[in-house]
């Protein structure tokens, strides 16, 4: 960030410049991380897309090298889209990514290293057989809409699976594909999963996750119910968020059966209720745990993205595993994240946040900060009973504004505020009884950014979404703060929320960070810890 450039990031991965979109390929290969990305070399808008490659060994600093691989060939002379890596058993990356022909039709191509003893894999070369899977007259797939290959995973035959993203009409599905050679794949004749009402499904993931801990395992790892289960997820094209469902999959047949109360479609959990798009995961072996990684969109004008001269950046990776409960997924940033924290600010300790009260942290650079904070309520029989109707969490935010006061909330962080709050973004909680008398809550976490900035030309959608804690136990909240970036992880990773927003005033050493409580109770900050952060070293 600079003056001139006060809305770039100072830890969240982004290019140099220019437009970039959806994750790809990521992987650990011979201890180095890769990230490709969906990038347009001539401009801040999306166009002209090529796989752009960046390593390191953190997943925090990164190294960046030439496009991977961009349109050469007539199978991707119109666009090398999104795919995926699949490390094989002899130790080698290959990647499968969607070419866009010269009829502009979709198809999936492969790509290999052409050096693999290049811990860097700097320079791939695209096979001859391409394109391995193409629609045609016959397998009655829709040529605009196949795309974004999976991760491969084997099954007991053997044989690879892969999983494209589809549609047919309004039915969204994941059509399979089997290979024995992974050069020669066959169209499955029953698609994994599909859902009638969901529209296209962009950028799916298929991978197992383990019911006991929070440790990884590889994507063809396979076992009982009761030691695994199957996540998938789809980016859908029509709402543009990232949904999940749990289930288990079925290796003879090759299907996806998710548990009860989980459908496929917008009704389904997303992984993130801000914005957050075409995220995908991979495993890391060398620490066990898999990582996703998902595409933040800016949330200002075109004008202002060609102006500035780039566009989107990715979240911090975060590792992703199962609850205990079996019903949801948790999601926190990768540790290494928290070796770029410094100057800890730490005296904020058992303090009371009276009704209408405001705390600021002094001492954080807070337009780069990490802050992880532990609120406590009590007396919880005073809470609000919530309005029966009221089932979407967003609803809730931007209907009860930050200055609606409940009998708990809003209390929460104001980040990225200028001096006297003429601008801020507010990350919230409210909480209320379930019915009268039930003893059962229900936790809503806001990220409010209809104050973020004076400039009235971005998109300051208020996002909100229902975080599953107990209130009775302390209240976490933790918020990655990055100039025009708040990532916001609520108990502890139940419920995330990233935003975009752009002050004009909050910038750079004016920007300020408060707790507050506007609610009409008390509430308590058992501890609040604060941390300027470095900047990583990107591009
Ligand atoms: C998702 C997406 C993918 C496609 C890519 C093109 O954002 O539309 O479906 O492969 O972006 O850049």
């Amino acid at each position: 960030p600079s003056v001139n450039q006060p809305y770039r990031t100072g830890f969240h991965f982004q290019p140099p410049k220019n437009w970039m979109n959806d994750p790809n390929g990521p992987m650990i290969y011979k201890g180095i991380y890769h990230l490709f990305y969906q990038w347009n070399p001539k401009g801040a808008v999306w166009g002209n897309i090529v796989w752009a490659h960046s390593t390191s060994t953190d997943l925090i600093n990164w190294e960046p090298h030439p496009p991977a691989i961009f349109p050469s060939e007539p199978f991707d002379i119109n666009g090398c889209w999104s795919g995926s890596v699949t490390i094989l058993p002899n130790g080698k990356p290959v990647i499968l990514y969607t070419g866009i022909d010269p009829k502009n039709q979709q198809v999936q191509n492969i790509a290999e290293p052409k050096n693999i003893s290049d811990p860097y894999l700097r320079e791939w070369t695209k096979s001859t057989l391409n394109p391995l899977m193409a629609p045609d007259a016959v397998n009655g797939i829709n040529a605009s809409s196949f795309r974004d290959p999976t991760t491969a995973w084997l099954g007991q035959d053997k044989k690879w699976r892969v999983i494209i993203g589809s549609k047919i009409n309004r039915r969204g599905l994941a059509i399979t594909y089997t290979s024995k050679d992974f050069l020669k794949w066959e169209k499955s004749p029953e698609p994994l999963h599909y859902d009638d009402g969901s529209g296209m499904w962009e950028c799916p993931d298929f991978f197992p996750v383990t019911r006991s801990g929070s440790k990884g395992v590889e994507t063809s790892s396979f076992g009982e119910p009761n030691e695994i289960k199957h996540v998938l997820k789809v980016s859908l094209d029509d709402t543009k968020h990232d949904y999940y469902t749990i289930g288990t999959y079925d290796r003879v047949k090759d299907k996806f059966v998710p548990d009860s109360g989980f459908k496929m479609d917008g009704t389904a959990p997303r992984y993130d209720y801000g914005k957050y798009y075409a995220s995908k995961t991979f495993y890391d072996s060398a620490k066990s745990r898999r990582i996703l990684w998902g595409w933040t969109n800016e949330s200002s004008s075109v004008d202002d993205d060609v102006e500035k001269g780039w566009s989107g950046i990715q979240t911090i990776p975060r590792k992703i595993w199962l609850d205990r409960s079996g019903k949801q997924l948790i999601q926190w940033p990768v540790r290494e994240v928290e070796r770029l924290r410094t100057k800890e600010v730490k005296n904020l300790r058992n303090k009371v946040l009276k009704s209408g009260s405001r705390l600021e942290v002094y001492g954080v650079t807070a337009a780069q900060a990490d802050v992880e904070v532990l609120f406590k309520v009590r007396d919880l029989e005073k809470a609000d009973v919530i309005d029966p109707s009221w089932t979407d969490p967003q609803l809730i935010c931007s209907q009860m504004n930050v200055s609606v006061k409940s009998s708990f909330g809003p209390f929460g962080l104001m980040v990225l505020a200028s001096k006297n709050l003429e601008e801020y973004t507010s990350v919230y909680f409210r909480i209320f009884k379930a019915r009268q008398n039930s003893g059962k809550f229900v936790v809503v976490m806001c990220s409010d950014q209809s104050r973020s900035s004076l400039e009235e030309d971005n998109d300051k959608t208020t996002y909100g979404a229902f975080v599953d804690i107990n209130p009775y136990k302390p209240i976490p909240l933790r918020a990655l703060i990055d100039h025009s970036v708040v990532e916001s992880f609520g108990g502890k990773g139940r419920a995330c929320i990233t935003s975009r927003v752009y002050p004009k005033l909050a910038i750079g050493k004016s920007s300020h960070l408060f707790a507050f409580n506007y609610g009409s109770q008390s509430v308590d900050v058992l501890n609040l810890n604060a941390w300027s952060m470095n900047s990583a070293q990107i591009s």
